[in-house]
């Protein structure tokens, strides 16, 4: 029986369907595109150095939405257009920023796959088999960062979300209240106080601010001259709030730290954490699989004694973005500070439901790439990989030091720190005036060096001093690439020092 109101019911055609034949056609073209931009990555700009206004002007980026669709092939050959030609690509050799991945290959395919199939990967039943890649994902993960694996675990958006996870575990176990019902107000609730030293990553700053304990919560520990958190200092800190009547709730150990890769002595924060009753977290996010690597500090090896620990597959996994992943000893540690059972769920026990160990409820199916890559390379490929990157590193820092417009920092796993110094400022440079200058100059220079597209780093300040920082968590590069960004970074700083040297220095 027809309803005969027009809207087309019947044999519903709609706007959003693709014949196969035409997915096909364009799906083709798209692999092929995205085949010749990989192969081609050593051969582009690393960046485009375009400002904001044309970015926005290039996407006509005032346009409003349009009320008729258009064809998917034109559609796909305008995004890929526009984004293989401004993008910055982190998986250039020479990108050397932050701490930021280029993908692995088969992790692009798997997304293709994973959204193919888009499983919800909130519960089991609606998701079998991608649950069971999931599970098997976090426990591999576990057994590469020599973490139990026995415990728990769940993929998450990326480092910070993590760590938070495991912020939240510590908070639902280690309050001697219910502290998920009653808040902190609850009767007979006391301050709550988190640990971890100066060079923690902000993350700690979000989970503090959204749990409701307050970013002034959080005990920023001095640290020794290697950047390691300070032990005597965090255990007055620790009896001091104890004294005051505050629980020692966390305290956060560094796998690697975001600024300079320094790993804290994270079998000692265990001994401490036992002393005083506080959860033991480990941000690994960017060292965790170092653990495995011949160069990685043996402290690392205390991620195993940890309560739960936070890794990035999307670092040094080379899993694309986004891919974080938390691990918790007790394998019922997440669902005690997430779970929620909804008379709306009919979900069966005796299986994973990874909604209940987490933030999300509707949750993508972000293992597949994790899975892939875990599998292309195995643990040996990551083993020599996460060796080489971290050698790399090692030799830039050699390069540095002995470079005569080059200063040497710091370098720790595979993070260097570095500046440009003209050669004749060099016996100057930590006095004033030469020394706000060599900021001014660095600061400066971190711009240049990124404008030009032929290298990308990121920055630290050190004990207040500007420095360039390189990261490499990339499978691309090589050694001439090291020693093309010292290079690089030499002929940009003569060039940067030749406009901006005040008169009185020269
Ligand atoms: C030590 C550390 N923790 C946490 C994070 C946050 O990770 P994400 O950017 O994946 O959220 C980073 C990022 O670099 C990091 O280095």
């Amino acid at each position: 029986m027809s309803t005969g109101d027009g809207l087309g019911l019947e044999g519903r055609r709609t706007p959003i369907e693709l014949g196969a034949d035409e997915f096909r056609e364009i799906g083709h073209q798209l692999i092929d595109d995205v085949a010749d931009l990989l192969a081609s990555m050593r051969e582009r700009p690393l960046a485009t150095g375009e400002s904001p206004e044309q970015v926005r002007a290039l996407l006509e980026s005032d346009q409003s939405l349009p009320n008729e669709g258009t064809d998917a092939a034109t559609l796909l050959r305008q995004a890929t257009d526009l984004l293989v030609d401004h993008s910055i690509y982190n998986a250039h050799p020479r990108f050397f920023g932050y701490i930021t991945a280029g993908a692995a290959p088969i992790g692009i395919l798997g997304d293709l796959l994973a959204s193919a199939i888009n499983q919800n990967v909130g519960s089991w039943s609606l998701s079998p088999m991608a649950t069971e890649i999931e599970a098997q994902t976090v426990r591999w993960i576990s057994e590469l960062v020599g973490f139990p694996t026995g415990g728990g675990g769940v993929l998450v958006s990326g480092g910070n979300v993590a760590n938070m996870l495991g912020f939240w575990a510590a908070r639902a176990s280690r309050v001697g209240w219910d502290v998920r019902e009653h808040g902190m107000r609850a009767k007979g609730a006391r301050d709550l106080r988190v640990y971890g030293s100066k060079g923690m990553h902000t993350w700690i700053q979000k989970a503090a601010d959204l749990s409701g304990i307050g970013a002034g919560s959080i005990r920023w520990v001095d640290t020794d001259q290697e950047g390691r958190i300070d032990i005597r200092a965090l255990r007055a800190q620790i009896e001091a709030d104890v004294a005051a009547d505050a629980v020692p709730m966390m305290v956060v150990g560094t796998g690697g730290s975001v600024s300079t890769g320094v790993v804290d002595p994270l079998p000692e924060l265990r001994e401490l954490c036992d002393e005083y009753g506080a959860w033991f977290h480990v941000d690994g996010a960017y060292g965790a699989f170092a653990v495995a690597a011949s160069a990685a500090p043996p402290e690392l090896r205390g991620i195993a004694l940890a309560d739960s620990v936070a890794v990035d597959p999307h670092k040094w996994l080379y899993a694309p973005l986004e891919a974080g992943c938390t691990l918790v000893r007790d394998p019922d540690a997440l669902l005690a500070a997430f779970s929620y059972r909804p008379e709306y769920y009919h979900f069966p026990d005796g299986v994973q439901n990874f909604f209940e160990h987490g933030i999300q409820n509707s949750r993508g199916f972000r293992a597949l790439k994790v899975w892939l890559v875990l599998r292309h390379a195995g643990r040996d490929g990551y083993r020599r990989m996460i060796d080489q990157d971290i050698a790399l590193a090692s030799r830039f820092h050699a390069i540095a030091a002995g470079h005569p417009e080059l200063e040497a920092f710091t370098h720790a796993l595979s993070i260097t720190t570095y500046r440009f110094v003209p050669a004749d400022l060099s016996a100057r440079a930590k006095e004033e005036p030469v020394s706000a200058y060599l900021d001014t100059l660095n600061e400066t220079l971190l711009g240049r060096i990124e404008k030009s597209g032929r290298a990308f780093v990121s920055n630290a300040v050190l004990d207040g001093t500007f420095v360039l920082r390189m990261c490499i968590v990339n499978f691309r590069t090589s050694l001439e690439d090291v020693e093309a960004l010292a290079d690089i970074t030499a002929e940009l700083g003569r060039a940067v020092d030749q406009e901006l040297r005040p008169e009185a220095l020269r």
